[in-house]
């Protein structure tokens, strides 16, 4: 059994995709999704697909090592940020060594970094009239958006292709494509 552990923040329109993926293989579990807000829309997400969940602050996520605690209580094998926008702490990162993997949308390494997320991202790319954009699945460090590549996926900006319409686009490839790429990271071929 692989146990999978989801951190968002917010809506967790990736969290649900990801748990109905993989919904009827018995080989993985979606053990727990955690945030760091209490009113995020993923945790009423989590209760109607009926996975355990649980929120923390800044002193518990930063300051302790409950998380981590939890974390390695329940088995979990790999850590999956889908819209998670706190820095991920060292100590959590030594734990699960190339075991936390995120999902940005934009290609990396362009439009990534401290501060660059959901629609400042998309509106970036419009603003600089960039022809593609996309998402970048990664390995997490340290660092901001940094860490190896797993996989791209690219869509094609319209002449007049507004945030909305290219976030609508960028969640399109994110459903498409993310679960996927969890399964293939925890069953390499
Ligand atoms: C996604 O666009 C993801 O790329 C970014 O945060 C957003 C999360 O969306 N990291 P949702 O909460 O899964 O709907």
């Amino acid at each position: 059994m692989k146990r999978l552990a989801i951190f968002a923040s917010g809506s967790g329109s990736n969290a649900q995709r990801i748990a109905e993926y993989f919904k009827d293989n018995q080989e993985v579990e979606i053990s727990l999704i955690l945030s760091n807000k209490k009113n995020a829309f993923v945790l009423e997400r989590a209760k109607d697909l009926g996975i355990s969940s649980m929120t923390f602050d800044r002193s518990m996520f930063y300051e302790s090592d409950e998380i981590v605690a939890i974390l390695k209580d329940k088995n979990i094998d790999l850590v999956v940020l889908a819209g998670f926008l706190w820095l991920i702490p060292s100590s959590l990162i030594a734990a699960f060594p190339d075991k936390i993997i995120n999902i940005h949308p934009a290609l990396l390494p362009s439009y990534g970094g401290k501060g660059m997320y959901g629609m400042k991202v998309h509106e970036a790319v419009i603003e600089n009239e960039e022809s593609v954009s996309g998402i970048t699945i990664h390995f997490v460090n340290e660092n901001y958006d940094e860490g190896k590549h797993i996989f791209q996926a690219g869509t094609e900006l319209s002449k007049r292709e507004t945030p909305e319409t290219l976030a609508a686009k960028i969640h399109k490839l994110e459903h498409e494509h993310f679960p996927k790429v969890i399964e293939r990271v925890l069953f390499p071929q």
